[in-house]
């Protein structure tokens, strides 16, 4: 485990909203609520990102709070003195961050291709347009390109063990990115548009949900608070003695709640706008929001320290995955290897898995399952598919692993009423609420799957 020479109970909050708050509250969320189909899906968002999601993160954080240690070594941990074997387990969160880690830095690398658009246009050498997003998805060796240094940097920030000051320093741009944030949800509620927006968004058609939404709706909330990556066992493991993990939680879970209905605020109205965007595709967030900048007065200007700011969010998040799997590999070698041989084999593996999603408009085009490309089907399985369940296996070994005497002493804390009174909402949350969901989750999409497969023969 690396030590952070800034534990303050302010540090901590940096590290976990920091790595909560990236690309899937500004691009990823917008596309899955358009998938499916707006309202109902926004309410069950809501509803499960603090009846599962909540209770999941506060397990995460608090298995690394109560034995100091990153994942793989916090289950060792658990499993001597529980008596309980949960070894087999875990390794599968830090396996996911590499595979994830590798998919996030073809998106990120889309952020920096469109930083280097606007700076370009600001020179005039170039002008963004609605074609910008095609030609970049056509365009596999340069995502491939953008991605790598995307990992480069990343690489270089946590083996050179500067991320300390770095996260830091990301942290206060951040203030600067909420002021960009409201200011394009107050510009882009201003269309005309918005009524129907608000309609889409706020008017719960149950209808519109498929089989496939519940699970889908589980696997954002998990992804977006950074739940089942080990990730937050890792930052748990920094949190100072006299603070309190259930309100850190919280808190983690309002804000990053509060941010992705935001930027549904922004990419809605313009996609009523522009009427022909279809709202289900991985690209709309880079499809409209360069668009509604160059017709904004002073709008390179604008676009281009957004984009900023959500690189540095996007490498913020990158720097939570890939230090989770470069400390975990450290603990396990009980360092015979140093960080900087782990951090290197590591970027080259992630490296190397890259090739799959940013290739994924060129020349594995062919490669589809229905309307699905093969970076669709990627962030499918990982997301809807893997991250579930080892979700599920993490909070699992915290919940067998860890004594109900352990887990009150951390839960409760008298002086905190809420606390108090939610410790058997939490318990049931965890040992019930939880696992059925995922698993009637996973068993609709199954269900789902199997019956378009039916229909199709
Ligand atoms: N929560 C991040 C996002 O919403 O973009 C994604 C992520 C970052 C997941 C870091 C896991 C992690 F360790």
């Amino acid at each position: 485990m690396t030590n952070r020479s800034w534990r303050t109970r302010y540090g901590f909050y940096f590290l976990a909203v920091g790595s909560a708050f990236g690309l899937g509250n500004l691009w990823r969320f917008p596309y899955v609520v358009g998938e499916n189909g707006g309202g109902a899906f926004v309410l069950l968002y809501i509803f499960l990102a603090l009846t599962l999601g909540l209770p999941m993160l506060i397990a995460e954080m608090m298995l690394g709070r109560l034995t100091r240690q990153s994942v793989v070594m916090a289950t060792r941990k658990v499993s001597l003195t529980s008596g309980k074997d949960f070894k087999f387990l875990s390794a599968l969160p830090v396996i996911l961050s590499l595979v994830v880690l590798s998919y996030y830095s073809v998106i990120s690398g889309w952020v920096l291709h469109f930083i280097m658009q606007f700076v370009l246009s600001l020179f005039g050498s170039t002008q963004i347009g609605s074609s910008s997003m095609v030609l970049l998805l056509k365009n596999g060796g340069l995502q491939f390109g953008l991605a790598s240094v995307h990992l480069l940097i990343t690489l270089i920030v946590v083996v050179k063990g500067v991320q300390n000051g770095l996260e830091k320093w990301i942290g206060w741009t951040m203030p600067f990115f909420a002021f960009l944030v409201v200011f394009l949800i107050w510009k882009s509620t201003s269309l005309s548009t918005t009524d129907d927006v608000l309609r889409f968004l706020f008017y719960p058609d149950f209808s519109k949900l498929t089989l496939f939404s519940l699970n889908h709706a589980v696997g954002h909330v998990l992804f977006t608070l950074s739940v089942g990556f080990g990730t937050m066992v890792t930052f748990g493991s920094y949190v100072r003695e006299d603070q309190h993990v259930p309100t850190a939680g919280l808190r983690v879970s309002l804000f990053d709640s509060i941010v992705s209905l935001g930027s549904l605020f922004i990419i809605f109205p313009l996609v009523f706008k522009a009427s022909n965007r279809t709202i289900t595709d991985p690209a709309l967030m880079f499809d409209v929001l360069p668009q509604f900048f160059i017709e904004m007065k002073g709008g390179l200007l604008f676009g281009l320290a957004f984009f900023v700011c959500l690189y540095l969010a996007a490498l913020n998040a990158s720097m939570g995955l890939l230090e989770t799997v470069v400390s975990n590999i450290l603990d396990i070698f009980n360092k015979k290897i140093n960080r900087n041989q782990a951090g290197w084999a590591t970027g080259a593996l992630a490296l190397l898995l890259t090739l799959l999603p940013s290739l994924s408009g060129s020349f594995f085009r062919e490669a589809r399952l229905g309307e699905k490309g093969l970076i669709e089907l990627i962030d499918s399985i990982l997301i809807n598919g893997f991250l579930p369940l080892v979700a599920l296996g993490l909070s699992y070994i915290f919940f067998k692993g860890v004594s109900l005497k352990d887990k009150e002493r951390l839960f409760v804390d008298k002086e905190r009423f809420v606390s108090y009174s939610m410790f058997p909402q939490w318990i049931f949350a965890l040992r019930w609420f939880a696992p059925s969901i995922i698993i009637l989750g996973w068993l609709l999409h199954l269900f789902g799957l199997l019956k378009i497969i039916w229909q199709n023969d």
